[in-house]
Order: C-alpha cells, then structure tokens, then sequence
C-alpha cells in the first residue's frame, strides 16, 4: 500500500472526549485507523475514548469496528483492526464529574503510557469550559516547553458570533498558550485547498495579475445536495449557513486566495497573512438594486422534506440553509474587486470552487467575425476563469480562449486542466487525516489563531446585523438557491452554474 511518506516519531496519548458520537466514528476513528495502517503513527500511541455510555471492555472495539467498516477509505482487514484496537481503551464517566478525571489521570499516570497528551474535544461548544475547567484542576494539563506536552483540539463552531467567540478563546487561553490549541477547520486539511498556495506562490505567471488591474471578480461556492440527513437538524437549526460554513471554511478559502505572499511557510507567517487580509474583508454596501445579502431555504417537494419539516428543526424556523454575500477586500491589491461568496444545503450539485474571473480583454476583436448558425455564439471573447476545484474532481482548470478548427476564425472557451486523478493514482488524504498528524506533530499551520476566528466572527457580526431583518427567501430543492441572489452580482457578472 501507498505510505502517507510520514511518521512521526514521539509517542502520544490521544484523549477523545466525545468517542461515542458522530464525528469520533465518521471522520476522526477512520483517519486515525489509516494513519495507523499506514505506519504514519509512532509504534506505542494510545487512544482513550472518554464518553458517557457503555462501552467498555471489548465493546469499544466494536465500536470501533462498526464505525471504520461504515466509514474507512482504507480497506479494513481483521489482523490490522485487532492491532489497532490494542491502542484503544474506553474511559466512562461524565464530563462534568470531577471523580471521572480523577480517574483518568490515574489511567495516564501509568508509565506505560505516552506522557505527551492530545486532547481532542468532539463535543458540543457548551462543554469545552467544563472541560477545560476540570482538565486544570486534575492537573492533567502541562505548560509549553516544559517536557511533555499538552496539546487540545477544538472543533468548531468557535462561536456563534464576536462575543462567543472571544469568550470561548478567553476559556481556551485561562488554562493554554495559544501554541497548544489547534481549532480545527476541516476545510484546510483538503489537499487542494493547501495547494492554493503552492499554485499562487511556487509559479510567478499568476501572482502578477492577481489584483485589480485584472480581475473582474471573485466567486466561492461551497454547495450541497444534502439536506439534514446526517441527523444534524438541531445544531443547523441552532447555526444556519452563515455560521456553519461562512464564518470559517469560505473566509479561510477567501484569505488562502486573496493574502498577500507570507515571508515564509511557518504558521506564524502563513496566518499573519491570513488574518490581515481577514481583517480587510468587508461586507459591500448594499443598493436596492444590489443588495449585498441573500438568505435563502429550501422548501419541499415530493421527494424531499422541506428544511422546517426536517428532524429536530423548528417547524417556524426562520434559519437559512443558503447564504450569498457580496463581499469587499479593502486593501491596494484587491479594491473594488467584488468577492462573491455563496453556499447551501439542497442545492443543485455537490461542489466546492474558487473561481478568479479575469477582465475581459481591453478590444473585442473577434466580435465581428462573418459566421453562420449557432457558431456565431462563440465568436465572442469570454473572459479568462481560473477555477480551484476543491470538491469533487480536484484540481485546477483555465479557462481561455483558443481558434476553433474551422476555415472561419472563430474564438472558443476551453480548459488547461490539471486534475490530480489525472496526475496522481494515489487517492488524495482525507483532510482529518492530516489534520491530526499536523496536531501531532506540533505544526499549527492548518489550524486557525484566534486573531483570525475573532477577525472572522467581527465580519459575520456586521452581516448578521444587515441581515436582522431579513427573512430566508424560498428555494426548491435542486435549484442553485432562490433566483434573488442574482441580483447581488455586479456589471453583468453571473454565477458559475456548472
Ligand atoms: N458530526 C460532524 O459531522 C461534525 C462536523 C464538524 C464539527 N462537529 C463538531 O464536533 C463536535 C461533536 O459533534 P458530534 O456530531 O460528534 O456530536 P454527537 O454525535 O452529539 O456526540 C457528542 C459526544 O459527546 C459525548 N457527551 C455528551 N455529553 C457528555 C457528557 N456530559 N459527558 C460525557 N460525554 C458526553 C457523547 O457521548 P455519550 O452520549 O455516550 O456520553 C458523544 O460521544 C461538536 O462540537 C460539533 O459541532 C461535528
């Protein structure tokens, strides 16, 4: 089998609180099981699964094993599980009781255990200060740069607006060095969101026409087909596509494309970059004929329940499933730019891109073209797109214009593709898995600083207070959102529909 090409020397005791719910089985057990199978784990890791009901004993184990046969790209074989599951023991108890931590320390003072510490925090936001509060008073977590380490990992949501937000960083820094905490955004692990900046600062024929000068707009959609499948209807009930998506994965995908070139590839400097141009990003000003916000949710239809009829969802809920922005960057590099960002449930397709749309260039010399029939509608330039694929179908593809065979001269759109299937045979990580080999081995660069959730959640503020008044606007399921929020793009700019 294809190596992760790592491994990481120093032993680790992994504390999940939260082992028996969703995230633990889909997403972190799974990544974990292939970094393992992988040899990317040093040889005496052990994982402690922390949670309230019974699973202890060998139960665990089939926990496990029911989660990684449901959810492992890694193809699981009884040999590698049985080992696998020798590094995992079951913790019971409440989080809120303090007899559970005490014997917790008592299980990770056992010599035989990997002094250094990961404590990953899958559970709901109201529990990290109860947590971090009795972790402080078991003693269970060491200062920086003294011996082994203690390091947290903490999901998001990192709030629900500015003052959440500072509030849960001021409970994270009471007891941690901002250097020990790793705030999860799933989205960075994704291999072509890191490559973003390889593709804009390891080439030099790009760089020179971001800005301006060139670009006639910036557009990011990150759309999905489902709707509140995944029995998570409370907590989008509760957060809404602003907060669940906006406020952390498209600003990270606005910063990674719009940032300024960092003085090098350490975390310190890849998000101080980030968080300047965070703090750059405004919502534009909205006209009656352009608004700059449009909330939208989905209705139903004979196939699919509409969003207030869904489990666990308020059948009078006012909260949106899609959301699109007309955003401003106001720094020299990107002024008057328009950055258009959007996202849903129930949307047309499932996809995630980037799409830089270049100006038009300055004479239409192709317009006049003598041409008969439907091929009169190519002569026209279109202007050149440079799209990320981030989901499905990785990669990056340019759009520019080319001759068409023909005995006329006629102008056609086509793609430069560089695709990663196409390229790569390996199958590209899962972002979880890099995500907790990064935590593991100390490299906070995918992670998010706290400077950049606040700069993030100071612009979902003046959103929300826009918004205050607005309600979502109907969409059927399978439509790219409801039609208004086209009324939000600017000097004829459309959607990328495709
Ligand atoms: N699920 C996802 O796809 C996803 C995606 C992104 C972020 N997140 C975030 O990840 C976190 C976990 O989400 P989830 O979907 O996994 O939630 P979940 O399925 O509800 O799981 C919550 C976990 O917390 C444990 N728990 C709750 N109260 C406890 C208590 N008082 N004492 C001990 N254990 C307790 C539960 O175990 P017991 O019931 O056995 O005690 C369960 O293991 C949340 O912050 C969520 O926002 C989740």
């Amino acid at each position: 089998m294809a190596t992760l090409e790592v491994h990481i020397e120093e032993p680790v005791t992994f504390v999940i609180f939260g082992a028996t719910g969703d995230l633990t089985r889909r997403k972190l057990v799974p990544a974990l099981y292939t970094l393992f199978k992988e040899g990317a784990l040093a040889s005496d890791f052990t994982i402690i699964g922390f949670a309230r009901r019974d699973y202890e004993g060998t139960k665990f184990c089939n926990l496990i094993a029911e989660s990684l046969h449901e959810h492992s790209r890694t193809p699981v074989d009884e040999d590698s599980l049985q080992a696998f599951c020798s590094h995992l023991t079951y913790h019971r108890g409440d989080l809120s009781d303090a007899a559970a931590y005490a014997e917790l320390k008592k299980k990770l003072a056992d010599s035989a255990l990997p002094a250094n510490r990961l404590f990953y925090l899958s559970i709901m936001p109201h529990l990290i200060e109860p947590v971090m509060d009795q972790l402080k008073t078991a003693e269970l977590i060491t200062p920086p740069g003294t011996g082994p380490w203690t390091r947290v990992v903490v999901e998001k949501p990192f709030g629900r607006d500015m003052k959440s937000a500072q509030a849960l960083n001021e409970t994270l820094l009471k007891y941690l060095d901002e250097t020990q905490i790793y705030r999860i955004d799933h989205y960075l692990g994704k291999e072509t969101v890191q490559n973003i900046l390889s593709f804009r600062f390891a080439n030099t024929i790009f760089e020179p026409v971001f800005n301006r000068t060139y670009v006639d707009h910036i557009q990011i959609t990150a759309s999905e087909t489902v709707g509140m499948e995944s029995g998570r209807g409370a907590y989008y009930d509760e957060y809404g596509a602003l907060r669940d998506m906006v406020a952390n994965h498209l600003f990270q995908l606005v910063a990674l494309a719009a940032m300024e070139a960092p003085e090098g590839l350490s975390a310190r400097s890849i998000r101080n970059e980030k968080v300047k141009l965070l703090q750059a990003l405004k919502l534009a000003p909205s006209t009656p004929e352009h608004p700059s916000v449009c909330f939208g949710q989905y209705s139903g239809n004979t196939d699919t329940k509409a969003f207030r009829d869904e489990d666990r969802v308020d059948p009078s809920s006012t909260t949106e499933t899609f959301a699109a922005l007309r955003m401003e960057i106001s720094n020299w590099r990107w002024a008057d730019v328009p950055v258009y960002l959007r996202t849903g449930k129930r949307m047309a397709k499932k996809s995630t891109e980037i799409v830089i749309q270049f100006k038009t260039p300055p004479l239409s010399l192709f317009q006049h073209v003598a041409c008969k029939g439907d091929v009169c509608d190519l002569t026209g330039v279109k202007p050149n797109t440079l799209i990320f694929r981030i989901q499905p179908d990785e990669g990056i593809f340019l759009q520019v214009s080319a001759k068409r065979p023909s005995m006329q001269l006629v102008v056609e759109s086509v793609n430069m593709d560089f695709s990663y299937s196409g390229r790569w045979e390996k199958a590209l990580p899962e972002a979880y898995e890099r995500l907790l080999l990064d935590a593991m081995r100390g490299d906070s660069t995918l992670f998010t600083r706290s400077d950049e959730v606040e700069a993030e959640w100071n612009v979902i503020d003046t959103v929300l207070a826009a918004a205050a008044d607005t309600k979502p606007l109907p969409y059927t399921p399978g439509a790219w959102g409801p039609a208004e929020a086209n009324a939000l793009l600017l000097n004829g700019a459309q959607w990328r529909n495709e």
